[in-house]
């Protein structure tokens, strides 16, 4: 839902994080092209830790608006997808239907965790994270990918993660959500059978972007909030009382979440890290 909203306020279809070079100033403006970035990173990945592209079967799971399953298709690899959203899951039919690739890919319209495992058992080579890993209990992705993988199959994440602080009640502690702590990450790939060969901190380029958001929030849309506020109140000033009671804990939630001014680029280094990781069954 709010991946939704969020793109429908900024009419960006990449549902991630940009990647931003040392020296890059984050700018609104420039939140697409570091998108892009990130892109073409995670495909400079896939290129390494998989064979042809014709031979390589992906699963893109929580594929988004399809941009990504897209591009790798008309690079000529095999993908399929998985999106648990009716809304993004027409937005990817509308995208593929301009793909060049010549594979037809199959995009299956469920929670990862109710995979039909049954289609495709052993038949991938990468199975695929794009900022979607934090949304799947590790005990359930873990044994399904090893059923959905070949022998030599890879995991590739690219997501953030708790870091030691979260939980440390410090400034801003809590207004960023999700994430696995990354220390029970690493536990539970050694416990599912799985081994490292790729895991690179690049939270240093992702965060600018969250210094563009906060921006966006605290110059623009609070001020834009509080204005139809004001409007609100002089005008119904008896619903939107009501309205604003009835909403009271959602809306002191939101408050602290997003316009309190702890959802900054330093807070995020504190506690995220966000890592981009190949995995490999043991
Ligand atoms: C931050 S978006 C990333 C989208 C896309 N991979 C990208 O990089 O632009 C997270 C995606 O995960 C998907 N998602 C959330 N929970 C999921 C689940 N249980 N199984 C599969 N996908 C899920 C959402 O629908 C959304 O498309």
């Amino acid at each position: 839902m709010g991946l939704v909203v969020a793109q429908q306020l900024t009419g960006v279809d990449d549902l991630h994080y940009g990647f931003w070079d040392e020296g890059v100033k984050p700018t609104f403006t420039g939140v697409i092209a570091a998108q892009k970035r990130y892109t073409e990173q995670l495909v400079d990945t896939i290129k390494k830790y998989s064979g042809v592209p014709s031979e390589t079967r992906i699963l893109d799971v929580g594929c988004g608006t399809g941009l990504i399953l897209k591009e790798l298709l008309d690079m000529g690899y095999a993908v399929d997808g998985v999106i648990p959203a009716a809304y993004l899951k027409k937005q990817v039919d509308a995208r593929l239907e301009q793909t060049t690739g010549s594979y037809q890919p199959k995009i299956y319209e469920c929670n990862f965790e109710d995979f039909p495992l049954s289609d495709c058992a052993n038949q991938y080579d990468i199975v695929l994270y794009s900022e979607s890993y934090q949304y799947i209990s590790m005990a359930a992705g873990f044994p399904l990918m090893k059923k959905l993988l070949k022998p030599d199959g890879k995991v590739v994440i690219c997501d953030f993660f708790k870091t030691e602080h979260a939980g440390d009640g410090g400034p801003g502690d809590g207004s960023f959500g999700g994430g696995f702590a990354l220390s029970d990450f690493y536990t539970q790939v050694d416990n599912h059978g799985y081994r490292i060969l790729l895991d690179n901190d690049i939270t240093r380029n992702i965060s600018p972007t969250i210094a563009v958001v906060d921006e966006m929030l605290m110059q623009r849309m609070y001020p834009a909030i509080q204005t139809i506020n004001a409007f609100m109140e002089t005008r119904h000033p008896y619903w939107t009382g009501l309205i604003t009671w009835l909403l009271r804990k959602r809306l002191a939630k939101m408050k602290f979440k997003y316009f309190s001014g702890y959802r900054s680029q330093a807070v995020f280094e504190r506690y995220k890290t966000y890592h981009r990781i190949v995995l490999e069954m043991v």
